[in-house]
């Protein structure tokens, strides 16, 4: 039983539970795995894409839904998911096609289904942007329709994008590695230098940083980057250090005890990394993920409160950064990987996280200015928004509190933190060169900030 059913089971969360109302939460499709039922795609205004997408990745398609003018569309017995192609899409009356399409798939899919829907990112004319947009409110109504775990989420192309600039995302979001990424969007391009090729071991004999990593999250971002073949190098504080070479002497990894605030935080990543890996050896991953809370309500933080928790979560990754990308030794090589780890509290604010929500959002700021700065050396910067995932971390939060959190999202249920590892294992992919300045919530599609 995982940690979130036995929550559920437990007489405390039985009565919270019943007395919202809830359902029990649905067991999510995790891992690389895809669905069990029919791919079935459609394409609404003649865009090839997502078939020559599928195509590449192997998934076989059924093509039993058809633009051939059927009402309704006929649909396999079991749908698995629902690929649509909604390029091209120019005119209003276009979206009545959509409808069209959706309507039987929302009772159809099966639990931990998909429906993904691709659209153009970039259209001119008033009417057109009025349909890109509206594309984005008919997504983050679907993900709050679905049930059992199913999930809808929006990929906005640039123009020209090919199928295999686009292969990573579109298996990402297939599989049960996006289980808890609900009713987001974001833009997917093609990137200035060559795609890495798709590989079931992306990471293979790549370097990987992770900041935080003795427990919780940061622990299991180790865990899947080391699965997809990576030399994990496990950071966090001296004081975490008995757990951090547990954790690294299980994934083959090395251990580096330091505090990321320290001034020469940098410099003592890129050593750590040249007398372990070699004068040669390069980081491909980075990823920030070290991070603290001290909530209070504003008027009673602090300078203290409020400084360490800026320094901890956003100052860090600034003086870091700079010094790895200098070209010394140990540093980041080109066509590397950035990703920061941000909440949805810096997306929405939240009651007594000022400091905290002032962090966040401030290492979404940096993500989005920092990927058009390193873009020509082939280097991407994204970050992931967690909403409320089961860790040490959240175990704080008072009980009452931390049992509305954990439900008032479309999944029913707090994440896993295996959720947060998967989608920066998607931003590492060498094969996600097209992804940069984008910023994920991994949150089952939050009410808050939704
Ligand atoms: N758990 C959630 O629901 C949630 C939601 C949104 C965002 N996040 C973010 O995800 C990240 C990981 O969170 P978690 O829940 O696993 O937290 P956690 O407290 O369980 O783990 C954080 C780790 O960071 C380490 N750390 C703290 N300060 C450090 C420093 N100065 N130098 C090096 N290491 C340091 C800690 O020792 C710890 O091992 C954080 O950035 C957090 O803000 C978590």
């Amino acid at each position: 039983m995982s940690v979130l059913e036995q929550l559920f089971y437990s007489a405390p969360g039985q009565v919270v539970a019943e007395k919202l109302g809830l359902p029990e939460p649905e067991v999510l499709r995790r891992g690389r795995k895809l669905p069990a039922g029919a791919v079935v795609t459609a394409s609404l205004a003649g865009s090839t894409l997502a078939t020559d997408t599928l195509a590449l990745l192997g998934v076989p398609i059924d093509s039993a839904l058809r633009d051939d003018g059927a009402e309704p569309p006929t649909y396999p017995e079991r749908i698995g998911a629902v690929v649509i192609d909604a390029r091209g899409l120019r005119q209003l009356v276009e979206l009545e096609g959509l409808r069209t399409v959706l309507r039987p798939a929302m009772k159809g899919l099966e639990a931990s289904g998909r429906i993904v829907v691709l659209a153009d990112a970039e259209v001119e004319g008033l009417e057109a942007n009025a349909v890109r947009q509206s594309l984005d409110g008919i997504n983050r109504t679907i993900g709050k329709e679905l049930r059992h775990g199913a999930t809808s989420n929006l990929i906005y192309c640039s123009p020209g994008i090919t199928g295999a600039e686009l292969a990573s995302t579109m298996s990402f979001l297939l599989e049960g590695r996006s289980a808890f990424v609900d009713g987001q969007s974001w833009t997917v391009g093609s990137p200035l230098t060559p795609l890495g090729e798709l590989a079931a071991r992306p990471l293979l004999d790549r370097i990987v940083v992770i900041t935080g990593s003795a427990r919780g999250i940061g622990a299991r971002i180790a865990g899947v980057a080391a699965r997809d073949g990576a030399k994990v190098v496990c950071v966090d504080v001296p004081a975490a250090g008995e757990a951090l070479a547990a954790v690294a002497n299980r994934l083959g990894g090395t251990a580096l005890q330091l505090d990321i605030t320290a001034a020469a935080a940098g410099e003592r990543i890129a050593a750590h990394v040249a007398s372990r890996y070699g004068e040669q050896a390069r980081i491909h991953g980075l990823v920030h993920n070290a991070g603290i809370t001290r909530d209070k309500l504003l008027a009673n933080t602090d300078a203290a409160r409020w400084g360490q928790v800026i320094e901890v979560n956003l100052a860090a990754q600034l003086r870091i950064n700079p010094v790895l990308l200098d070209g010394r030794p140990g540093g980041l090589g080109d066509d590397a990987r950035i990703v920061s780890i941000a909440s949805t509290s810096g997306i929405a604010g939240n009651r007594g996280q000022a400091n905290y929500a002032a962090s966040k959002a401030g290492v979404v700021g940096l993500v989005r200015a920092f990927a058009a700065e390193v873009a020509e050396r082939g280097i991407t910067v994204n970050a992931v928004a967690p909403g409320f995932i089961e860790t040490d971390m959240t175990a704080k939060i008072p009980f009452v509190q931390r049992e509305v959190f954990r439900r008032t999202n479309s999944l029913g249920q707090g994440g896993d933190p295996i959720d947060v590892a998967e989608t920066i294992g998607y931003f590492l992919d060498p094969a996600s060169a097209g992804v940069s300045g984008q910023v994920i919530r991994v949150c089952g599609q939050n009410l808050v900030g939704a």
